[in-house]
């Protein structure tokens, strides 16, 4: 049966990549692509192995053929070059460097595949020349024929004399060689793998809730003011000094308790137990009725802590927010305001 061709699979592989780096850029992209050149190059490899190795032999040999010296190999140089990528791609965030690998792909694996096509259609003539035969191991003017072990042990055991030949170090043959380093690539290509896969899962760049959002100029948010923020799921609190500020304090609004979203309840009047006095104005959860005072700190209700908060920072007068980093509430969520 023929035998499958790989550059077909390569081919239509880099024709994908072009396209989908075309149609949507992604950000290491070079990584990605290179970890297709890795297995690319992987599977090359083995399939050249295979090759070296031959069909396995009907009765083992008592010694391994004397076989030529080793020949270059361009596949430990792709998965090589498939390694620098992954490894180039994960510091650069380029979005097309996927291309620096598909084209050339492409192109490579074009005329690898018409060059395989060439062969089967007109066949050169060493290729209809019949296998070269290992020439009979000659003596003194007399052909040696390998001995079985069992036959030698059996004429061992009749006590005729067995002189065994002192054979040196035998130099390393080249399916050794190419065994040996594909462990070696096949290791360090995976690793190269999951450091890739690893990069792909890291959240970066996220919009929305778990990024930073843009809050904007402080100048929006006067002293005193609850603004609720959407696209982060938090209240901007502007805090006065008698509130426990002055300051910005970004409160999650998931209340604590069971998730309920706490609203900001401006005329629901409720005695502070802090000063013993009725005050207007309270974060209130319309669930269980936990409330909390302008810094989202508890002050009934079954909640078991305050309201969480998250990271503000305030650089040339624009908030962000890093909804990614929140921290539980306590008592002293006013200490974590920050200074306009
Ligand atoms: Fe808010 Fe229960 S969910 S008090």
């Amino acid at each position: 049966m023929q035998r499958l061709s790989l550059w077909p699979v390569v081919l239509g592989l880099a024709l994908a990549m072009i396209v989908v780096a075309l149609v949507k850029p992604v950000e290491h992209s070079l990584g990605y692509a290179s970890v297709a050149l890795v297995v690319i190059g992987l599977i090359g490899w083995v399939m050249e192995a295979r090759e070296v190795a031959g069909p396995p032999p009907a009765v083992e040999p008592e010694h391994e053929e004397e076989e030529p010296a080793p020949g270059p190999s361009y596949w430990p140089l792709i998965v090589a070059a498939g390694i620098v990528g992954i490894a180039g791609g994960l510091v650069y965030e380029w979005e097309y460097g996927a291309l620096i690998i598909a084209l050339p792909l492409a192109v490579g694996a074009a005329a690898a595949w018409g060059e395989v096509v060439r062969r089967e259609i007109a066949p050169s003539p060493g290729q209809e020349e019949a296998p070269p035969v290992a020439p009979p191991v000659v003596v003194g003017g007399r052909v040696l024929m390998p001995v079985a072990p069992n036959v030698l042990a059996a004429q061992a055991a009749g006590g005729a004399a067995i002189a065994l030949e002192r054979v040196g170090p035998r130099p390393i043959s080249r399916r050794n060689l190419l065994r040996a380093t594909f462990w070696v690539g096949l290791g360090a290509g995976l690793l190269a793998a999951v450091a890739s896969i690893i990069d792909f899962m890291y959240p970066r760049g996220i919009v929305g809730f778990g990024g930073v959002i843009n809050a904007g100029s402080v100048d929006r948010y006067p002293p005193g003011t609850k603004t609720q923020v959407p696209a982060g799921r938090f209240w901007l609190v502007h805090l006065t000094a008698e509130q426990g500020g002055p300051g910005i304090l970004a409160l999650w609004w998931k209340c604590p308790h069971l998730g309920c979203t706490v609203p900001w309840r401006p005329t629901f009047t409720f005695t502070d137990p802090g000063t013993g006095e009725a005050k207007q104005g309270w974060f209130r959860c319309p669930c269980h009725g936990s409330t909390y005072n302008d810094a989202g700190v508890r002050v009934f209700g079954p909640a078991p802590r305050s309201m969480d908060h998250m990271e503000v920072t305030i650089e040339n007068g624009q908030i962000s927010v890093n909804t990614g980093k929140i921290t539980k509430g306590t008592p002293d969520n006013a200490q974590f305001a920050v200074k306009v």
